[in-house]
């Protein structure tokens, strides 16, 4: 069953970070690797409002549950996006306006023709609630293992209590896309085979296409190509399996063999994050 929206808005919010000691980024810096996938993920936080843009032109502006769903999950990515760009600035790197006004100079052509393209998606492909659902929930299900994985990999006290409070977030809001997205594949073979088609044919890793390609693959081969990483995306594999009809994928794993690729074909190796001996992946 599709969570209410009053469970969802029940926590939630705002996030937390007040109460945080930034300045310690100033004595105990982060590592430019780690600085490097946050740049990413901050980029990929603020992209939210153009994804909404997207679906707000399918059908889905019918259901007032979704577009109220839509409405939370902005304004939470959004300060997602700020804590994280505050991290940046503090190390002195492009963060916020700077950073997004380059992004969407760099990605002008297809965000000038997204809407349409989703227009024809949502009107033309039936099942198609069922495809985006799905996508939201994978999406944040990898995002929850990215932080998780950098958290560890920084092994920095303030980050991992702040990249902890943002997890606590994407936990809510992967469940209500997966939520939604059993209620649309269950017993329904159509939208099943519709929602694999777009998943083995359109998936990517979020943020492809969205900021240089080479970023994308650099925080998802850093974070997962080695390590505690593999074990998250196997946990990643297992939620998506267990959806109705999407048994078997195995997208995750073959989007992070071929963005380790891209990156050694690049930059000649991908560089391996340091192992801490106390360090375990949270649960
Ligand atoms: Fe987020
Ligand atoms: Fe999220």
């Amino acid at each position: 069953m599709v969570i209410s929206i009053e469970k969802f808005q029940e926590q939630g919010g705002r996030l937390k970070t007040d109460d945080l000691d930034f300045e310690a980024f100033r004595t105990e810096p982060l590592s430019p690797h780690v600085l490097r996938c946050l740049s990413y993920m901050h980029d990929i936080e603020y992209q939210t409002v153009l994804y909404t843009r997207e679906l707000l032109v399918t059908p889905a502006w019918k259901d007032p549950q979704f577009t109220a769903f839509l409405t939370l999950w902005n304004y939470e990515e959004y300060w997602h996006g700020q804590a994280l760009g505050k991290v940046l600035a503090l190390h002195d790197w492009p963060a916020h306006d700077t950073r997004l006004t380059a992004m969407r100079s760099f990605n002008k052509r297809y965000l000038f023709w997204s809407p349409a393209i989703f227009w024809l998606l949502g009107h033309g492909v039936r099942k198609f609630p069922a495809v985006h659902m799905t996508w939201g929930a994978i999406n944040e299900w990898t995002a929850n293992a990215a932080y998780n994985r950098l958290a560890q990999i920084a092994d920095h006290p303030v980050l991992s209590e702040l990249l902890g409070r943002i997890m606590r977030q994407e936990g809510r809001h992967a469940a209500y896309y997966a939520s939604y997205a059993r209620d649309l594949l269950e017993g329904d073979p159509r939208a099943q085979r519709v929602t694999k088609w777009f998943l083995q044919h359109e998936w990517a890793v979020v943020g492809s296409g969205d900021v240089p390609k080479l970023e994308t693959s650099f925080a998802a081969a850093y974070l997962f190509g080695s390590g505690d990483g593999a074990e998250l995306v196997d946990r990643v594999e297992d939620r998506i399996d267990a959806l109705p009809g999407l048994a078997g994928l195995s997208l995750v794993r073959s989007a992070i063999a071929a963005a380790t690729r891209h990156v050694c074909d690049e930059e000649g190796s991908v560089p391996l994050p340091p192992v801490r001996v106390d360090a375990t992946v949270s649960r």
